[in-house]
C-alpha cells in the first residue's frame, strides 16, 4: 500500500510546486503525484491545468507560453511553476514519482528528461488518455503505467490492457459520500486476475481514507498525506 501525495501535500501548499512536494515527503508520503505539460517551446513543466489562471497569477495557456515567461509567474506562496527536471533532481531519490502525462508530447519529453537524470528508482506514468499511456509504455520499457478513469460500473480492464497499462487508477472522488463502497471484493479480485494493480482516487475525508487504506490496492492518492500516514500506522498497530 503506497500513499501517493496528489499534486504534493496540496491540502497545505500550492499544488504541484516544489514546496508542496517537500511537504509531502516531510509528512511521510511514499510517492508524489505530479502533472506534466509542455510549454510553447517544448519544455516539460509541472502544473495541472492548461489554463494558467487556474493555479498561477498568469493568463493564457501553458502550451502558448514560453518557459521563460512561465517562470515569471507566481504558482502560489511565491513558488514558481517547476520544470520536470527540477522535480526529478530534487525528489527522484527521495520518493516514488507518479507522473501524470497531461499533454501530447509529454511521454517523449519525460523519456528525454530521464536520460538527463539516470537515477530514478521508482517511477510510474499515468494518464486519462490511452494514447499517452500507450506512448509512455513504448518509450519507457519496464516503467509501469496507469490508466486513469472516472467511470464506474464498467470493466476497465480491456481498454487498460490494450493500452499496455499495468494499473487502473479509479478516479471516483466525486462519486458521492462513500465511494469506497464501490470498491467491492469482486472488483479487487478481478483487476489483479487480469494482471492489473489498482490505484484509488485522491481522498481526504479521514473515515473514507481509513477505509481505503485497509484495501489490498497498489496505492491511494490523497491531498493530505500526513492524515493517511497516521491512519495507516494506526491500522497496522490494530492488526
Ligand atoms: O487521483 C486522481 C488523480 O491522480 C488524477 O486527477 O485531476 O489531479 O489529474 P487530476
Ligand atoms: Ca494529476
Amino acid at each position: 500500500m503506497r500513499i501517493i501525495a496528489h499534486r504534493g501535500a496540496s491540502a497545505y501548499e500550492p499544488e504541484n510546486t516544489l514546496r508542496s512536494f517537500e511537504r509531502a515527503v516531510a509528512q511521510g508520503a511514499d510517492w508524489i503525484e505530479l502533472d506534466v505539460r509542455l510549454t510553447a517551446d517544448g519544455h516539460p513543466v509541472v502544473l495541472h491545468s492548461s489554463d494558467l489562471a487556474a493555479t498561477t497569477d498568469g493568463r493564457g495557456l501553458v502550451e502558448e507560453t514560453s518557459l521563460a515567461a512561465l517562470r515569471l509567474l507566481d504558482a502560489g506562496a511565491g513558488e514558481r511553476v517547476p520544470t520536470l527536471d527540477e522535480v526529478l533532481e530534487h525528489f527522484a531519490r527521495r520518493c516514488g514519482l507518479y507522473v501524470e502525462l497531461k499533454a501530447p508530447g509529454a511521454p517523449y519529453a519525460l523519456a528525454l528528461a530521464l536520460r538527463r537524470h539516470s537515477s530514478v528508482p521508482a517511477l510510474v506514468t499515468c494518464s486519462f488518455d490511452t494514447d499517452l499511456v500507450r506512448e509512455a509504455v513504448a518509450l519507457l520499457p519496464g516503467v509501469p503505467s496507469a490508466w486513469l478513469s472516472g467511470h464506474t460500473g464498467i470493466d476497465l480492464a480491456p481498454e487498460a490492457l490494450q493500452a499496455g497499462a499495468s494499473l487502473v487508477h479509479l478516479c471516483w472522488q466525486s462519486e458521492g459520500t462513500r465511494p469506497d463502497r464501490l470498491v467491492t471484493k469482486e472488483l479487487l479480485e478481478h483487476y489483479p486476475r487480469a494482471g492489473l494493480g489498482v490505484v484509488l482516487w485522491h481522498e481526504e475525508r479521514p473515515a473514507v481514507l481509513a477505509a481505503l487504506l485497509r484495501l489490498p490496492v497498489w496505492g491511494v492518492c490523497t491531498n493530505t498525506p500526513d492524515v493517511a500516514v497516521r491512519l495507516r500506522a494506526v491500522g497496522r498497530s490494530d492488526s
